[in-house]
């Protein structure tokens, strides 16, 4: 059975940190960051939490998709960097736009987490566990990330992507394959990106409803205030880096070959916006021309896994998607993870 994108959705938070501003934080330039990374700005929580962005991308997503929440009957929601342990950002998300439906739970494959997540979805579809579903990808990374080590803070952003997915089609004549995916992970390699479990600070804005602190008055203030334990999220970039730029493409093609779809035909590579320098040696690995991979990561920077479907919302509000286009999605990251979806836009 196929599964078809419904309808998407997206929102980030309110707080732009541009480079600049950044650079008075910590010892970095806007130079540095654009030309190693391709980002220019990243939206911050300071009030909103990772449940609020995903609620807000998840009724967006109903309403493009036309849908009522209590049409739903499962909601698979990724993400590494909720506030709350439990219960998980689904069923939480389940309360607050009352898809009453729907059964709920969360997967953690971090910057995989959405390709996980659509692929997951497929899975319940076929087993006859769920017709519709809403997938959602959620991240507050500045709660992870230290503010103090220029390394890693200057990549990551926060916001949430969803898609509604509905099952059905398939029965065509056709020999054309729909859909396909594939999923890796190098367990041993676990070590180059990882971060303590219960690791959420308060970020550099601390401003959350609960607290009693006052808010800092700016990022500066909100930076200096932290506490580093060394404890946050840390990442060995060039390992990353290295494994990024070899295994997308290896995917990409292995996912292509079960489609028995040439590559020539994919009219889009909706890649995680880690890195423009990452997505500009798939494209020349795969020797495909760059226009095919779009980017936002210049306004967002990292959003792990809430990447994908913010860009996938970006092409599908401005009316770049058309019935019968060929889509690949792929993410990389923490685990490590690896994997791509192929399909068929039908919206
Ligand atoms: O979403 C999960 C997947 N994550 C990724 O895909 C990230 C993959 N990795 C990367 O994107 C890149 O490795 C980074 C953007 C993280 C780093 O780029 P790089 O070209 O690998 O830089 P580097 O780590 O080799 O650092 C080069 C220099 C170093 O100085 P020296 O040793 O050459 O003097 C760093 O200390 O740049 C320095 N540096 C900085 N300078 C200014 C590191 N961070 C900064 C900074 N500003 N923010």
């Amino acid at each position: 059975m196929e599964v078809n994108i419904a309808g998407t959705g997206a929102c980030v938070p309110e707080r732009v940190l541009d480079n600049v501003e950044l650079s008075a934080m910590v010892d970095t330039s806007d130079e540095w960051i654009r030309t190693r990374t391709g980002i220019a700005r990243r939206h911050i929580a300071t009030w909103e939490t990772t449940v609020d962005l995903a609620a807000a991308a998840a009724e967006k997503a109903l309403l493009n998709a036309g849908m009522e929440a209590e049409k739903l009957q499962m909601i698979i929601a990724a993400s590494s960097s909720a506030e709350m342990a439990m219960p998980g950002v689904a069923c939480m998300v389940q309360e607050r736009i009352q898809a009453v439906n729907a059964s709920c739970f969360d997967i953690n494959a971090a910057c995989s987490g959405f390709i996980a997540a659509f692929q997951t979805a497929q899975a319940m579809a076929n087993a006859g566990m769920a017709g519709t579903v809403l997938i959602i990808g959620a991240e507050r990374m500045s709660s992870l990330v230290d503010w103090k080590d220029r390394s890693t803070c200057v990549l990551f952003g926060d916001g949430a992507g969803a898609a509604v997915l509905t099952a059905g089609g398939g029965e065509n004549n056709t020999a054309e394959k729909k859909m396909a995916s594939v999923f890796h992970t190098d367990g041993t390699k676990g070590k180059y990106l990882n971060c303590r479990a219960g690791q959420v600070s308060s970020g550099p804005v601390l401003h959350t409803e609960n607290s009693e602190e006052k808010p800092a008055e700016n990022l500066i203030e909100g930076c200096a205030r932290m506490e580093t334990t060394g404890e946050y999220l840390r990442m060995d970039g060039k390992e990353v880096f290295e494994f990024a730029v070899k295994k997308v493409p290896e995917c990409i093609r292995e996912v292509l070959k079960k489609a028995e779809v040439s590559i020539d035909d994919v009219d889009y590579f909706i890649l995680h916006q880690a890195n423009r320098r990452i997505i500009e040696s798939a494209a020349r690995r795969l020797g495909v021309d760059i226009r095919k991979f779009p980017m936002n990561m210049e306004a967002y920077g990292n959003m792990s896994s809430a990447s994908i479907p913010i860009l996938l919302d970006e092409l599908n509000r401005e009316g770049k998607l058309k019935p019968g286009m060929k889509l690949v999605l792929a993410g990389f990251g923490a685990g490590l993870t690896w994997g791509a979806s192929y399909l068929v836009w039908t919206k």
